[in-house]
């Protein structure tokens, strides 16, 4: 169904047809001056070019004709033509009767797209990172906010799991161990069911294995060596690279699970790494693959550009293939697999090349259609308390599951003392990651922020616990009216300006949700939630619900409460934050 004000922007639009002129759309925008009304009409001026008219007497015309409607309680027109709207009691009653009754409004979607995300980019072997939060936290609200609004949303979990931290870290193992039977290229048995490394060693593996080899260039040489055989399909060092898949997915899958990330699919980039030998035959036969100093390139550049866009290197001149034919590669399978409408990518705006060569390298060679919208979605960075990129104590690099449990120890302190064991332990992990997505997901996202797990955990900012406590109090009040059976059907009374407000605030929530997909940034659902949680709260501060004598009052309270819950639940889930029962 179309939104309450879609609704009343095409009851003017008749309206305004009726007074005799065309108009394709009548847009109605917040107030900025809520006394001279609730929504401005500012469509008069254009209309007024176009029919060489005087605006205002248009919009006095259009005032004429919808003064006396019962919809509005007042319009009136400013300056040179803005009709300024204030809505009747009976309207706003009836929408919040009409959220009430079906919060989970599926609003229309004309015209509803596949979107394939790939937003997970985690590295088989190697501990997540800081970067990997924010595109976890970003990439998933986006993909629950594009299915809530009615598309198709596939999002793929997309593992590092075919570049050289394998090979470095098979290096690293053999050193440890040459007797293992992975090395031998002359062993024919059944290699051992059970992995020799657990996820531990790879966490202790692979850091030193990078520094050995940033040191020393013969263990660098090796490791090339290493990653070109595993990635050639030697059998040993592919039952190996089994092994260490199995071990590190399984963690990555826990760690995923811990901030509430899921994928639809789990491929990696080994998977795209299959279509490299037919999707190779297809650039060649569309004859835009180039010979340069050994390696095949495709040029990429075009002629407006105003910076520099290297050719794409397709395969190097030792024949193994590069990042971006990789990435290429596997928006040859999405394409055969999903035929997505859509491809979104989200990683920090260091990439920002990487993708764009990609993306130019699809179209040129028309592995996806001209239509097909290939978009880079960048964010900035988070830094630690001092501004400084992200560094644990002793100046190592901040694991994402370490930064969880600074901010976990912080949360846990704001929890009922009487909720303890296993079920305080769980209720701080919730906490915890609704304080760090809410502060990751509340800034544009492009904007650079710090990691502050003291504000972020705080009762009474805005943040995410706040909103957590705040729809736990909403849900306990609900309860306790089932308790006392106080049962609530129907909103029909507006008490005051609190209770407008708030309805006021519920209006807008459609062109938010709009305006977040457009400019595919969560800030404006992040601060919605807190801007009709305050106004919720300021309704609970100045009443007693429970022990209200006006029934009618009372019951609309009752309704209203429901209808702000079941809307900051969605909302909340849509930024992938869980409530829990107490806290
Ligand atoms: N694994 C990469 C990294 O950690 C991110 C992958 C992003 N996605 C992609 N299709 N390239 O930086």
């Amino acid at each position: 169904m179309s939104s309450f004000i879609e609704q009343e922007q095409n009851y003017i639009k008749s309206k305004i047809k009726e007074c005799g002129y065309d108009i394709d759309e009548v847009v109605l925008n917040i107030s900025s001056r809520p006394e001279f009304g609730d929504y401005q009409f500012n469509g008069a001026m254009s209309m007024a070019k176009n029919y060489n008219k005087n605006p205002r007497e248009i919009a006095n015309e259009i005032v004429e004709k919808i003064k006396f409607d019962n919809r509005y309680q007042d319009i009136n027109i400013a300056g040179p033509g803005f009709i300024n709207i204030t809505f009747s009691n009976e309207s706003l009653i009836n929408h919040v009767n009409e959220l009430y009754n079906n919060i989970n409004l599926n609003y229309e979607n004309d015209n509803p797209k596949t979107i394939f995300l790939d937003y997970g980019g985690a590295n088989v072997a190697k501990a997540l990172h800081v970067g990997h939060l924010r595109s976890a936290n970003i990439g998933e609200a986006l993909k629950r906010l594009a299915s809530s609004l009615g598309n198709k949303a596939i999002a793929d979990a997309h593992l590092g799991d075919w570049g050289r931290p394998i090979g470095l870290v098979m290096l690293e193992i053999k050193k440890r161990h040459p007797e293992l039977p992975y090395f031998d290229n002359n062993f024919n048995g059944e290699y051992p069911k059970e992995s020799p490394v657990s996820n531990d060693d790879l966490m202790e593996i692979y850091p030193l294995a990078s520094t050995k080899a940033k040191e020393d260039e013969n263990y660098m040489e090796e490791a090339r060596l290493m990653t070109a055989s595993f990635q050639d399909g030697n059998p040993g060092l592919m039952a190996l690279w089994h092994h260490i898949m199995n071990v590190s997915k399984t963690d990555i899958k826990r760690i995923y699970d811990r901030l509430n990330t899921t994928f639809e699919v789990w491929e990696g980039e080994s998977d795209g790494n299959k279509y490299i030998p037919e999707m190779t035959t297809y650039l060649e036969n569309q004859h835009i693959v180039e010979e340069s100093e050994g390696a095949r390139i495709i040029d990429v550049k075009e002629e407006n550009d105003d910076h520099e866009i290297p050719p794409l290197l397709l395969v190097k001149s030792n024949g193994s293939a590069s990042y971006e034919t990789t990435d290429l590669a596997c928006i040859w399978e999405r394409m055969q697999k999903w035929s997505p409408d859509e491809i979104w990518y989200l990683t920090d705006a260091r990439q920002a090349l990487h993708f764009e060569q990609v993306f130019r390298a699809a179209k040129k060679s028309h592995i996806v259609k001209d239509t097909t919208k290939l978009e880079f979605i960048p964010f900035g960075t988070m830094n630690g308390s001092d501004g400084k990129p992200f560094k644990t104590r002793d100046g190592g690099v901040m694991t994402l599951e370490s930064l969880l449990d600074l901010a976990k120890s912080e949360c846990e302190k704001k929890i009922l003392p009487n909720i303890t064991g296993e079920e305080r332990d769980k209720i701080a992990d919730m906490v915890a990651i609704a304080a760090v997505k809410y502060a990751d997901l509340i800034p544009y996202r492009l904007t650079d922020y710090n990691f502050d797990p003291v504000k972020f955990s705080d009762l009474q900012g805005k943040t995410g616990p706040y909103l957590l406590y705040s729809t736990i109090r909403m849900r306990s009040l609900l309860r306790k009216a089932d308790e006392v059976n106080i049962s609530y059907k129907q909103y029909t009374k507006i008490n005051n300006k609190i209770d407008r407000d708030i309805i006021i605030c519920l209006l807008s929530l459609r062109s938010v949700l709009t305006k977040s997909i457009n400019v595919k940034s969560l800030n404006d659902i992040a601060e919605y939630l807190y801007k009709i949680t305050n106004l919720y709260n300021n309704l609970y501060a100045n009443n007693h619900i429970l022990t209200e004598e006006d029934k009618t009052l009372q019951e609309s309270w009752l309704v209203l409460t429901k209808t702000i819950y079941d809307n900051n639940l969605k909302l909340l889930n849509i930024l992938g934050i869980e409530v829990p029962e107490k806290m």
